[in-house]
This record gives C-alpha cells, sequence and structure tokens, in this order.
C-alpha cells in the first residue's frame, strides 16, 4: 500500500533477465479519514482482495484524510477520470443519483440489521445500479453507522435543546429539512472545514456516528455528545466508471469480492464502535447522555413537516416498504 505524495501511472515494472515489462495500472483511492478508521480498514481490505486475485494488475494509492479534497471534489475527481475509487459518506450523493437521498431520511431504519437488510436488499442495489448512468460504478454499500449530535452549548433531551443550535449538517438536503424542522440552524458544510469551525466556534456542533466521533477525536473540539441515533449513515465504494470500462470480465470480478470483502470489514469495524465508542469517548472526557425512547419520540414527532417533504420527493410507498422491511 503506498500513501501519496507519490503518483505513478502505469509503472512499468522491469524484472530480471529480460523479461518484458508488465503495465501495472494505477489505483487511486480517496477517503475523508484515517488510514486506521472504518474507511481506512475497508480500503485497504480492498485492495488485499484485488492484489490477491489480480496479482500485479494494480497498484493502490492511498489518499486518507481529505487528501484530494471534500467528499464531492472526489466523486467529480471519479467521474472525469482522474481518481479512480473512493468510499464516502451519503452526504453528496444524492448531487449525483437523487434516489439515494432516501436513505438519508431519520428514524428511518430501527437498526443496523435493519439497514444492511436494505441496501443489500433489491431496493439498495438497484438504487446502487443507477450510479452507472452518471459516470460512476457502485461497487457496494458500506456504512458508518447512526449518527449521534455532538455540541459545545448543552446536553441535549428534547428540540428544545437544539433551538438555534448552529449545528454543521453535510452538504445534504434531507439532513438539513430535519434539523430546520427541528428548530436548530443547521450549516451545510464539506468536512475538510468542519474541524477548524468548531474550534473557531462559527458552529457549535455537528453530527456523526461513533466511527467518526472517535477516529477524529472530535472530545478535542466538543463537550457534550448526545447518542440521538436520529439516522443511519450508509457509505458507498465507488470507482470511476471510464476506470470500470476499461476492467476485462476477471477484473471486474475481483473487484466485486474485494468490495464484498470491504463491506464485511467496515460491519465489522463499526460493530466493534459501536459498542465500544462511548466509553472511549467517556474516558476522553466527554459528557454523554442517550436519549430515552421518549425523548428520542419527542425528535421524531418535530420533523413531522420534513416528512411530509420527504414523502413527496420519494414516494409515502417506498418510504414506507422501507420501514417496514424485515
Ligand atoms: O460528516 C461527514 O461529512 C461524513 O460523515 C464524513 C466524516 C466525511 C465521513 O464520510
Amino acid at each position: 500500500m503506498t500513501y501519496p505524495i507519490r503518483a505513478l501511472t502505469f509503472v512499468g515494472a522491469i524484472v530480471a533477465l529480460g523479461t518484458p515489462a508488465v503495465a501495472q495500472t494505477e489505483v487511486k483511492i480517496g477517503y475523508a479519514l484515517a488510514p486506521d478508521s472504518h474507511y481506512g480498514v475497508a480500503a485497504k481490505k480492498f485492495e488485499e482482495v484485488v492484489t490477491a486475485e489480480t496479482g500485479d494488475d494494480f497498484t493502490f494509492t492511498h489518499f486518507p484524510s481529505s487528501g484530494l479534497g471534500g467528499e464531492r471534489e472526489v466523486i467529480e475527481g471519479l467521474q472525469l477520470g482522474t481518481i479512480e475509487a473512493t468510499i464516502v459518506s451519503s452526504g453528496t450523493l444524492a448531487n449525483f443519483v437523487p434516489d439515494t437521498g432516501v436513505f438519508d431520511i431519520p428514524f428511518l431504519f430501527r437498526d443496523l440489521t435493519h439497514a444492511r437488510a436494505v441496501l443489500d436488499g433489491p431496493i439498495g442495489q438497484e438504487i446502487l445500479a443507477k450510479f452507472d448512468n452518471v459516470g460512476l460504478h457502485g461497487l457496494a454499500w458500506g456504512e458508518q453507522g447512526f449518527r449521534h449530535i455532538t455540541n459545545n452549548r448543552n446536553p441535549i433531551h428534547t428540540p428544545a435543546d437544539v433551538a438555534g443550535l448552529k449545528i454543521r449538517t453535510m452538504e445534504n438536503p434531507v439532513h438539513l429539512a430535519a434539523f430546520n424542522a427541528m428548530g436548530a440552524a443547521p450549516t451545510p458544510m464539506a468536512w475538510p472545514e468542519v474541524i477548524s469551525s468548531l474550534q473557531q466556534g462559527v458552529i457549535d456542533g455537528q453530527e456523526n456516528p461513533l466511527s467518526v466521533i472517535v477516529s477524529v477525536k472530535l472530545n478535542e473540539v466538543q463537550k457534550y455528545l448526545t447518542l440521538s441515533g436520529h439516522v443511519y449513515s450508509p457509505a458507498i465504494l465507488l470507482v470511476s466508471k471510464p476506470f470500470w470500462d476499461g476492467l476485462s470480465d476477471a477484473q471486474k470480478a475481483a473487484f466485486d469480492t474485494a468490495a464484498a470483502e470491504a463491506v464485511v470489514a467496515i460491519r465489522g469495524f463499526v460493530d466493534n464502535v459501536e459498542t465500544t465508542g462511548v466509553e472511549t469517548l467517556k474516558a476522553r472526557g466527554m459528557e454523554v447522555n442517550a436519549l430515552s425512547p421518549e425523548e428520542k419520540a419527542e425528535f421524531q414527532a418535530s420533523i413531522k413537516s420534513a416528512y411530509e417533504g420527504y414523502y413527496k420527493t420519494y414516494g409515502q410507498d417506498l418510504v414506507e416498504s422501507i420501514v417496514s422491511f424485515q
């Protein structure tokens, strides 16, 4: 595995004794978090399996920690063919495949098992296939876990506690509508700007799953963690369509196998951090509270007007068929 700044495209591997040069294709893979995060672990597994299945066909260069820019820029790089692969959140996905926004609806999924079943099932796979129409190829749905709110102003128990709270959301209209309906003051922002904005007090809080909060040590810039679990956070393993179209059938099969294994790795990581993350963050000094079922129900009721918009955009039947999916 190589990390930047090296950029070797089609490296000729000259083997001793005059063996002809073998062209290796570089796979630049970008992601927003550190090598030891859920994204880093999945990207490493992806590389390992592709390499095991294809020998010397590909060389991977990893760009962790937003090394290639924000998630939207990286996806655009895939469309242009200047970046080969990425693992990203659903934050900006609806700009590319609008239907993905349905998975961003708060209080849609009961638990991780429910979310994984929907994403791996016909609804998730049908939406995954739509990336082929926009210069991308969706290999598989991964995940980050359920998102929770952190902030520096006050512990959160009811919607009244988020009133006017300057909270960063992803650049995602579904999340934005929910936080507006709750009465917060949401600010959509690309991830690379978030830590400095929290440090400077431009925003009071943000929301992300434990996987992210632990990995980026948000405890260093945030005092309160409220386990709101208000929305599931899917992730996706994408490759550039121009790159995908240039692969042989055997190479495509190797990438599919590798993606399936990367999903096992990312879900295993999330399962673990969902169990251990709260204790880790308490030990690092965060003040943590979990919403009771009654408090959660209050938040759910507070976004009723946003739900009317979601039904219009995505169709009430689709939303309800996801909710009732077993
Ligand atoms: O909050 C976000 O933008 C995403 O969850 C993050 C941290 C970039 C991971 O994909």
